[in-house]
């Protein structure tokens, strides 16, 4: 009997030391909350991609901490509630450590205070709202803001197009649309530069010929439209239709594949302001471009490189902390000052804000053109 307890204990203890510490370094959870369907569908499929894409990398060299990454996807189709919903699931069911997501700036700014009252770390790749990251300590960004963006706009339009003039169409619906024009004007204005059209829209609408009408009677040298592409393409072609010519130019909203399928003639020769392009030279650039084109049969946009840098950028982090808690990965994230991605080199401010460039891209014969970088 005393010979039985022995090797019951010998058992219990060899099981704690290593069947246990086995078990629990498993998998280590992380959730994604892209809008994969509904308005803005390619910016949740290009998010989903470039997050899976530096999983998979991780994990083909053995993962993290010896541990497996699972990365668990949730689609809000772009609709706030659900975000919330798939936020609380991913939170409390499959108790997951991080989120990366909170793909547009109203997203995030529904996950963010969710994330940060569970303790659970929120990476957002590309939310550029500056109020993002004033939610709490527990919410990280990779892409530059909208500050940031919308002087950069303005000192284009007002430098390098000459504009003297501008309009501003502004997607009222949209935190991001409101933040950027804002960032745009106050800019304009302080180079001299005079906003004589402020209108508005809801994200969604259909028709907007009512504030082009107005905004073509005032005869803008420059129309800003801070939209995402699905609202950017009728705007477009509803303006050229109506006979305005100026350049339009807007934000990192306007990249998607289907702008140039629904407006590639409206928007010849507009610019946007943008995270990435596949054109820059530099070698973990164009290994990234060869390998996601092989796997998914399509160039990478701005959002698969920055969901692809975001989810790299907590992988270091977790690598770091040693640990998969949320409080440690959020410490070691806290404590990366400079970070390399795809998307170009970035410091962090206090904010947990990265600074880093931002590229402006042309639309030229039918495609999007590298046309200049803009450096902080
Ligand atoms: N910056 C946008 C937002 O905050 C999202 C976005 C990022 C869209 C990059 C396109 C490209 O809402």
């Amino acid at each position: 009997m005393k010979h039985f307890v022995k090797i019951l204990i010998i058992a219990l203890v060899i099981f704690s030391l290593f069947v246990l510490p086995l078990q629990a370094a498993g998998t280590i959870k992380i959730g994604g909350i892209f809008p994969i369907t509904g308005p803005v569908a390619t910016f949740g499929i290009s998010c989903a991609n470039g997050a899976k894409m530096a999983v998979e990398e991780a994990n083909a060299k053995g993962g993290v901490l010896g541990s497996k990454i699972e990365l668990i996807i949730e689609d809000d189709q772009y609709k706030l509630e659900e975000a919330a919903n798939a936020a609380k699931k991913l939170i409390e069911r499959d108790k997951v450590v991080a989120i990366v997501g909170g793909v547009t700036s109203s997203e995030a700014l529904t996950i963010g205070p969710i994330a940060q009252s569970s303790k659970v770390v929120l990476v957002t790749g590309t939310a550029t709202n500056p109020k993002v990251t004033q939610v709490g300590d527990f919410i990280f960004r990779v892409c530059f803001l909208d500050d940031f963006q919308g002087e950069v706009m303005a000192n284009f339009a007002y430098k390098n197009l000459k504009a003297k003039t501008a309009a501003v169409l502004t997607a009222v619906t949209s935190d991001y649309s409101k933040g950027l024009a804002d960032a745009f004007k106050k800019k304009f204005a302080a180079l001299g530069g005079k906003i004589v059209a402020d209108e508005s829209y809801s994200e969604g609408d259909t028709d907007f010929r009512a504030q082009l009408t107005k905004i073509k009677a005032l005869k803008p040298d420059f129309v800003f439209v801070p939209g995402y592409y699905s609202d950017v393409a009728p705007i477009l072609n509803q303006a050229r239709e109506l006979g305005i010519t100026v350049p339009f130019g807007g934000g990192d909203g306007w990249d998607s594949p289907e702008l140039l399928k629904q407006a590639a003639k409206a928007a010849e020769g507009c610019f946007y302001s943008n995270h990435f392009t596949p054109d820059a030279k530099d070698l973990l650039v164009q290994t990234f471009v060869k390998n996601y084109t092989k796997k998914y049969g399509m160039a990478p946009d701005a959002l698969a490189a920055l969901k692809y840098d975001a989810m790299k950028f907590l992988l270091e982090g977790i690598k770091k902390a040693g640990s998969a808690d949320p409080v440690k990965i959020k410490e070691a994230l806290a404590s990366m000052k400079t970070f390399r991605g795809v998307t170009g080199s970035m410091t962090f401010d206090a904010n947990r804000n990265p600074i880093k460039s931002a590229f402006i891209l042309q639309i030229k014969d039918g495609k999007v053109v590298y046309y200049t970088t803009v450096k902080p």
